[in-house]
């Protein structure tokens, strides 16, 4: 273990703890928030299994814009809705 001589040196990495502490905060955060919300149109409430939420946005998009990325188990853990009760996993 290094010893920390002076209250400068301690000062100094407190403060790069802190800007490590914030960085991956902020991507947490924007990773979390990076998802757009369901639209509280009707056809998004109800309780939906993730193989409702493909049928449409794979398999039939008639208007619905198409996911752009590979299918996840659970669609509601990142698109939070208005009305979306028990997320059901699976499909
Ligand atoms: C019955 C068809 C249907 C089902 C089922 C459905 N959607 Fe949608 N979804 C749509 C339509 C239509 C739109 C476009 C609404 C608009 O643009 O106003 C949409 C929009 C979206 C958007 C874009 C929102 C935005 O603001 O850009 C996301 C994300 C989304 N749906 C996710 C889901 C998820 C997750 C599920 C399952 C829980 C799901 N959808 C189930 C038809 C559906
Ligand atoms: C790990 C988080 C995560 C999960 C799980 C997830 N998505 Fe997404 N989804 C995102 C992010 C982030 C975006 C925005 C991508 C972009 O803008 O390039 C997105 C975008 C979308 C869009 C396009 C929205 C638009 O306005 O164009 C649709 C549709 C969509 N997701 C549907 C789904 C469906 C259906 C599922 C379940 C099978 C699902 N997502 C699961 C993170 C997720």
């Amino acid at each position: 273990m290094a010893e920390k001589k002076n209250k400068g040196q301690k000062t100094f990495f407190r403060f790069m703890a802190l800007i490590g502490v914030v960085t991956v905060g902020t991507i947490v955060y924007g990773f979390l928030t990076a998802a757009p919300a369901l639209r509280p149109i009707p056809a998004h409430l109800g309780p939906l299994s993730t193989s409702t939420c493909l049928k449409c946005h794979v398999e039939s998009p008639s208007g619905a814009p198409i996911m752009p990325h590979r299918p996840m188990t659970d669609c509601t853990f990142c698109h939070k809705g208005p009305e979306l009760p028990t997320p059901q996993t699976g499909y």
